[in-house]
Parts: C-alpha cells; sequence; structure tokens
C-alpha cells in the first residue's frame, strides 16, 4: 500500500508564535484596543496610553497584544507616523526591570553596553533615543507579573509615571501589561496601582464553540483539504474545554494528533488520533482505575472502546455502546446486565474521568445520552481490558 502523504500543509501555523490575522471571538476586544490607541494615530505627542489585560491560561492574551500590535503599526505606517510596537516576555528577563529596559534600548542600539548603568538611567536613555528619532512605542510587557514579583512598587511606578516627570515634552511610551490574575497588582503600593487600572481588558475564557471556531480556522490553514473530520475539532474543542477554555492546548493536541495520523499513515486526523495525543498529554486513565472496576463495568467498557475503535466517531449514543456491550457479553457467554445497570456503570466510569456523558439538545427523537472517550486511546483501553479481562475470564 502506498504511504499516504503528511494530512499538514503547514505546520508553522500550529506553531506558538503564529499570530494568526482573524481571531475569532476577540473581535471586540481588538476594537477596544484600536479605541484605546486611536489618539497614537493623530494626536502621537499628546498623550500616552497605558493598558492591562489580563485573563486565564490560553485565553489569547499574547496573540490579542500581538495582532493589535501588527494592525496599529501598519495604520500607523500608511500615515507616515513613527510608532514601533515592542512585546516582551518579562519573564524572559527574570523579571528585571534593567533587563527589560536593556532589551528595549538594545533594539534601537545593538551592543548597548550592559554595564555601567542603572535600569533608572536605562529609561532615561531609551526616552532619549526615541526623542531623537522621533519616534513613539507601545511596549507590552507580557507576563507582567514577573516584573511585580522581582521589583518593587518603585520600579513598577517609574515605569508607568514616566511621561509625568516629562513636562512639556512629546509622550513617547504606552504601555500594554499583561497578567493572568490582577490579584497580583495587589501587592503594589496604592498610587501605582491607580496609574495601571485604568483600563482593564478581561479576557473571558472560551466555550467548546468558540473553541470549535477558532480551531477549524488553523485546521483550514494547517492541514490539507479533507484531512480533518468534523468529529475531530469537536472532541478537541471539547477537551480544550476541560482545560479551563484554554485555547493554545487545542491547538498543541490538534498538532499532535496530526503527528499521530501521520505516523500511522492514515492520510487522515480521526478522533482516535486526538485521544491517543491526549493520552500522551496525560496518562490520566490510571491502569489500577481499570483494574479495580467490576467484571460487567469492563466488559461495559471494552464495548465502547471497540465501538469507538471500528467506527472513527467521537460520539456514540447509548444504544450503540449498549449493542457493544452486548456483543462483549456473547463473546464470554455471560447474559448481559439490564439498561438500569448500565446507567450505573456509565456513572461510575465518567466519575473516574475515563468516560464523558453528556445529555443532547432535544431532537426529534427527545434527549439523549452521547458518550465519548476524551483522554484515552480506544485502542490502548481496549489492549488493556482485553488483558484484565482475560485474567477473570469466569
Ligand atoms: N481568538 C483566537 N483566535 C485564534 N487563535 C487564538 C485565539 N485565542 C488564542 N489563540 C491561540 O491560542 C494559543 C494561546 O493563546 P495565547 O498565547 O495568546 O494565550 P495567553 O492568554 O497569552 O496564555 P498565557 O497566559 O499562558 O500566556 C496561541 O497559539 C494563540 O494563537
Ligand atoms: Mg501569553
Amino acid at each position: 500500500m502506498a504511504p499516504y502523504p503528511s494530512v499538514f500543509k503547514d505546520e508553522t501555523k500550529l506553531d506558538i508564535s503564529y499570530v494568526p490575522y482573524k481571531l475569532p471571538h476577540r473581535d471586540r476586544e481588538l476594537r477596544l484596543l484600536m479605541e484605546f490607541f486611536g489618539f497614537l494615530l493623530r494626536v502621537p505627542d499628546k498623550m500616552t496610553q497605558r493598558i492591562i489585560i489580563t485573563g486565564d491560561v490560553g485565553t489569547g492574551k499574547t496573540v490579542l497584544s500581538q495582532r493589535f500590535g501588527a494592525n496599529v503599526i501598519r495604520e500607523a505606517n500608511r500615515q507616515g507616523i513613527n510608532l514601533r510596537y515592542i512585546h516582551v516576555n518579562c519573564r524572559e528577563y527574570r523579571g528585571s526591570l534593567f533587563l527589560i529596559v536593556h532589551h528595549v534600548v538594545s533594539i534601537f542600539h545593538p551592543n548597548f553596553p550592559r554595564r555601567g548603568y542603572s535600569a533608572e538611567e536605562l529609561l532615561n536613555i531609551l526616552l532619549q533615543i526615541l526623542d531623537d528619532q522621533k519616534t513613539h512605542i507601545i511596549l507590552t510587557l507580557d507576563e507582567f507579573e514577573s516584573l511585580v514579583e522581582r521589583e518593587n512598587s518603585e520600579a513598577v511606578y517609574k515605569l508607568t509615571r514616566l511621561q509625568e516627570i516629562r513636562l512639556n515634552k512629546p509622550q513617547r511610551i504606552s504601555l500594554i501589561c499583561i497578567l493572568r490574575n490582577l490579584k497580583v497588582i495587589e501587592k503594589l503600593d496604592a498610587s501605582t496601582r491607580s496609574t495601571l487600572q485604568s483600563n482593564i481588558i478581561h479576557l473571558k475564557r472560551y466555550l467548546k464553540q468558540q473553541l470549535v471556531d477558532i480551531l477549524n480556522n488553523r485546521v483550514l490553514v494547517a492541514f490539507k483539504h479533507l484531512t480533518v473530520p468534523e468529529d475531530t475539532v469537536s472532541l478537541t474543542a471539547e477537551l480544550a474545554f476541560s482545560e479551563n477554555g484554554n485555547a493554545r492546548f487545542g491547538i498543541e493536541l490538534l498538532w499532535r494528533a496530526g503527528k499521530y495520523a501521520d505516523a500511522e499513515n492514515s492520510g487522515m486526523v480521526t478522533p482516535e488520533c486526538v485521544r491517543k495525543a491526549a493520552s500522551s498529554i496525560y496518562a490520566v486513565t490510571r491502569k489500577s482505575d481499570l483494574a479495580s472496576l467490576r467484571i460487567h463495568e469492563k466488559m461495559f467498557l471494552l464495548g465502547i472502546a471497540r465501538f469507538f475503535e471500528q467506527c472513527e466517531k467521537a460520539y456514540a449514543s447509548l444504544t450503540e455502546t449498549e449493542q457493544a456491550y452486548a456483543v462483549v457479553c456473547e463473546e464470554f457467554d455471560v447474559q448481559p446486565h439490564s439498561h438500569t445497570q448500565l446507567w450505573k456503570y456509565l456513572r461510575t466510569l465518567s466519575a473516574l474521568g475515563i468516560v464523558k456523558t453528556e445529555v443532547s439538545g432535544t431532537g426529534s427523537r427527545g434527549r439523549s445520552t452521547i458518550i465519548s472517550l476524551p483522554r484515552v486511546s480506544a485502542y490502548e483501553l481496549e489492549k488493556e481490558l482485553s488483558l484484565l479481562l482475560q485474567k477473570e475470564k469466569p
């Protein structure tokens, strides 16, 4: 059999450094940033801005800010305004104001000496350079927490009040501070806090459907046409949703799932590839959990695993799993347990986090339960359960 070509069209689109043109479900925030900084395109000398962006892991703080930066610079260039967007991850500079400002200075003067200046002097040098070049900057301090943790209030205060001490001179530096939780800045003194807290953009955790939209956009640019079915995206979004709506988790999972698809030469990123990728990220289903299940719970789960192994779907109906279980019972030559009992088993399996159950909307056939195997590969599960059941065979 000839091997399938890779499912990927362009893997770099799944890279953490890739900044997409469109950010689904962040249009409002992007517009808000544009409004906050609108003056830079009209009267750049007259004022500066300070913005805080907060939100949990993977809610798009970094990418939102970078997209905004690229957009505003494009606009400034069009209008002939000297504006630069500089994005610094404070953690990479160990939260040191000195190292951060040194980095910014060396963007303008590569090889600027590291010794002989204090952080404050460097800040003044930076302002001088910007004056000389008649340039304005939007400085984004990403992972701002690490700066607050390392430096005292005074350092942060200096950074945020740079302009006040430069009366009658053109304004030069606007700030975007990115942090996960506002609590971190509570340890700063009141005046520093008040200079920071005026404009806060909070990014809410993504909902499942929003993650589906984000992932679908990535699928279009990163994967070849028709290699990623809808179910795969839905399952990935579901997993990212249970990881607190973390889009990064979803994108990484998709990439890993693609790797599994290529390794298996299947030409298609199936839900099973996603489950394999997820179980490679965490081995959530501990073998001891499986071993402790009762024999019919194991057989029911074996039925579910086989169902998913055979059908390349992400979701199963209760009836489908019951039928699969009945086949297992036949094989083991035992009488199947009742529907009510299976319900109980399903609850146990779901409490252990091995299966996930959800009640689907009210269709023509009324509400129904749908079952998925979110984190574990059906193949691995079937292998392990068959082994356990062999030992226990009545
Ligand atoms: N609305 C969106 N549209 C497209 N991609 C998105 C969107 N939101 C987040 N992403 C992608 O999800 C990943 C995580 O986003 P990002 O790095 O911006 O999160 P973050 O909020 O900065 O997380 P952390 O707190 O861990 O730094 C990135 O790959 C980013 O491109
Ligand atoms: Mg970030």
